[in-house]
């Protein structure tokens, strides 16, 4: 994601500062080098050891000290930089930045380049709403600076409001976006994921073992790179992707109930869940009691909802997966064509390092004009964008 990408953290002189800590956590961990510019108030709230310790380089301070250990002053540092982060960004430094004024480290290295900038702006929310502040982040916004919005709540002066800092994991995501081409932007992708569960009585389902690991990497990949993502989601344990709109269902029927309240938004559905095929035909209003030594339970048939959207007129873009422990290629085919879709991810649930509940995966994917690709194991965040290269391939133009 940020392997191997040069950042520079900015970090302002706000009480949020020691989430910045938090943040370059986040970036060192998926493999980015970040450098740390401080400015002369930030270090009054956190030292700059912290920040120096943690990116394992110099924290830059002054902006006279050009020639420093690593030889980046602030010209070659603002050069060979992917992206430039500004956590927390108070009003001082937006107004000087939408000003033009570059009088110290952070703000001339960031009027030096030419990388993308993110600014998750912090303060007092009379601050925050003063047309003076409004106004220096339209202009950025119109120049091209990219914003995480502060979030609500009990501010450190005692106000409540907008202008707390966004949290860390909302800032590296809006951070591999910006660094992420948004060959999505503009399109509605649905995505299904996770088990449905079938209720038997007040205590008991029927349900499988998918965990919602492949459909959450397609919804969080698919947001990254710019669609607007409906995550449909059976009963998970999975933390929700960031900028993701999700809705929570239980069983099939209700998933069959999201999928078409939204279908017609969409410009394509993947329908990566793994959804039971039978429900019991009633569900016991109170607990079933232990009877005698075998009991047996009467199914019905689940709505297909995938080859219901198959049987539509006008139907958005298709892809489904194909769980199969035996003849993968064969039966994927075959669900390919009698659900009508324009592509199937075929999937062998029975190896131990692909399908359910692993972080890998294995797949072949079969398209509706015949081709085929193999995809040799890599993780599901991998697969993901390479299901959504394919995809995003196929959408027709719009
Ligand atoms: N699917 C669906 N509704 C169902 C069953 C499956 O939308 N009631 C979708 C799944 O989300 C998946 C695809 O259909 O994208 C194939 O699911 P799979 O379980 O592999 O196949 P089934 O069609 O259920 O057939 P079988 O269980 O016999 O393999």
């Amino acid at each position: 994601m940020l392997k191997n990408k040069t950042i520079i953290l900015g970090v302002c002189g706000g009480i949020a500062a020691y989430k910045a800590v938090e943040l370059l956590r986040l970036l060192t961990r998926s493999g980015a080098d970040v450098h740390v510019i401080m400015t002369r108030s930030a270090q009054q709230f956190i030292a700059p050891l912290t920040f120096q310790t943690l990116s394992s380089h110099p924290v830059h301070t002054a902006l006279f000290n050009l020639i420093e250990e690593d030889e980046i002053g602030h010209i070659s540092l603002a050069d060979r930089a992917d992206l430039f982060i500004i956590v927390p960004a108070t009003a001082n430094i937006i107004g000087k930045i939408a000003g033009g004024i570059a009088d110290d480290m952070l703000t001339t290295t960031v009027m030096a380049t030419k990388a993308p900038v993110l600014i998750a702006p912090a303060m007092n929310v009379n601050m925050y709403r003063n047309r003076l502040y409004q106004e220096n982040e339209e202009k950025l916004r119109r120049f091209g600076y990219h914003f995480v919005a502060p979030v609500s709540g009990r501010l450190a002066c005692g106000w409540e409001g907008e202008g707390k800092l966004a949290a860390p994991e909302a800032v590296f995501e809006a951070a591999v976006g910006a660094v992420t081409p948004q060959d999505l932007a503009g399109r509605v992708i649905l995505v299904t994921a996770g088990p449905t569960r079938e209720e038997i009585d007040p205590v008991r389902y029927i349900s499988n073992h998918s965990s919602g690991k492949m459909g959450y990497a397609l919804a969080r990949a698919a947001r990254r790179r710019g669609a607007r993502v409906l995550l449909i989601s059976g009963p998970t344990a999975l933390p929700i992707p960031e900028g993701v709109e999700v809705i929570n269902v239980i069983s099939a029927t209700e998933m069959l109930t999201a999928v078409m309240a939204h279908v017609d938004e969409c410009d394509a559905v993947i329908k990566a869940a793994a959804v039971a095929d039978y429900r019991p035909v009633t569900r016991c209003e109170t607990k079933i009691k232990k009877q005698g030594d075998v009991i047996s339970l009467e199914m019905t048939k689940n709505p297909d909802i995938l080859a219901l959207l198959g049987s539509r007129q006008r139907r958005p873009f298709l892809a489904g997966f194909a769980a199969e422990t035996d003849n993968l290629a064969g039966n994927a085919e075959q669900k390919l064509k009698a659900k009508n879709l324009d592509m199937i991810i075929a999937n062998d649930v029975s190896q131990e390092d692909a399908g359910f509940n692993v972080d890998t995966n294995r797949v072949l994917l079969f398209f509706k004009e015949g081709a085929g690709e193999q995809c040799e194991l890599m993780s599901k965040a991998q697969l993901a964008d390479v299901i959504l290269d394919a995809l995003g391939a196929r959408l027709p133009t719009r």
